[in-house]
């Protein structure tokens, strides 16, 4: 073999050898996406916060504690641990907190199977002054994968809930459903109007005939639909929403897609204050079924305080 084919040999590098950090790159792109995605389904939807927020107010005298929970998505199929979670989550922050009262933000269920769970998960709670809740979307109808790329699939057929009977379940629970309906609070010299509004109300159009019954009172309104709440900014001094999930898969926190015209740091940020009312959107408890991710936008449940302007913070 003549000398300059042997030099040939020897300095030749193998074809791939430019490619490497390519490939290298490509595996560890395809290992983080798959770390984020076993992240947002198996871990993060089942670390539930507790968050705790202040309101101070000059039309409350005595601490008024309000627990509140949003979007449990409760269906059948939904795993054990998952159930004893948010059961747990809900009754140990109960007895730690001693609330004075509970709401719950609307879509309880995610299927009618999820109705039977409904004195599993809610069934034990008794606060002084009661529990109330508003339906959500997904107490009116179950929702399927193809739905959840909507516009596109917005007229794929849904099946409806059977509403009866999961209001006939939250009866039985003492839980009373707030469809339109005030009802006044006395509590010492503190009156507080806690004002429902019904989902199909809000997505009919209908909402924009109620108003709100003023009063002396401090004014609380609870409506699953943030859009809805912002339709009232005179007409309440604290409204509590869900339906948005925090974003539910985020930026590192910051939502890429909420589906509502509020504005996406209200969704992320614990309160935003208008002067006329402050507006506060749980990141649920749950998700559904067919959509089981959150990334940075984590389950929580909330203690809300409404103090007077002279108690300290
Ligand atoms: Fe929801």
């Amino acid at each position: 073999m003549a000398e300059g084919d042997l030099r040939h040999l020897l300095f030749t590098r193998p074809e791939y050898g430019g490619k490497m950090p390519w490939i290298l790159a490509g595996i560890l792109f395809l290992l983080l996406i798959v770390s984020m995605f076993l992240y947002s389904w198996l871990f993060e939807p089942s670390q539930v916060e507790v968050r705790f927020i202040r309101m101070k107010s000059p039309k409350i005298r005595k601490r008024f504690r309000i627990l509140f929970f949003s979007d449990p998505h409760l269906y059948a199929e939904m795993p054990g641990k998952k159930i004893a979670l948010f059961r747990d989550t809900i009754r140990a922050t109960m007895e730690r907190q001693s609330p004075d009262i509970v709401l719950i933000g609307g879509d309880l269920v995610d299927s009618n199977s999820g109705i039977d769970l409904i004195g599993d998960v809610f069934g034990d709670i008794h606060p002084p002054m009661g529990v109330f809740a508003v339906l959500g979307n997904h107490d009116y109808w179950q929702y399927n994968l193809l739905h959840a790329f909507q516009p596109a699939f917005a007229n794929f057929e849904k099946e409806p809930i059977d509403t009866a009977r999961l209001k006939e379940a939250l009866s039985k629970n003492g839980i009373r459903l707030l469809s339109d309906e005030m009802v006044v609070l006395d509590r010492g010299n503190d009156r507080i109007s806690l004002t429902g509004i019904d989902t199909e109300t809000f997505k009919n159009g209908l909402h924009r005939k109620l108003h709100l019954p003023g009063g002396e009172g401090f004014r609380l309104l609870l409506t699953h639909y943030p859009d809805c709440a912002i339709e009232y900014p005179g007409e309440a001094d604290l409204a509590l929403c869900g339906h948005t999930h925090g974003g539910q898969i985020t930026f590192f926190g910051h939502p890429i897609v909420t589906r509502s015209r509020v504005s996406k740091r209200a969704i992320r940020e614990v309160t935003i204050g208008k002067e006329e009312m402050v507006l506060f959107v749980s990141r649920g408890m749950g998700v559904s079924r067919y959509f089981p991710l959150r990334f940075f936008a984590a389950p929580d449940i909330s203690v809300i305080d409404l103090i007077s302007c002279d108690e300290n913070s």
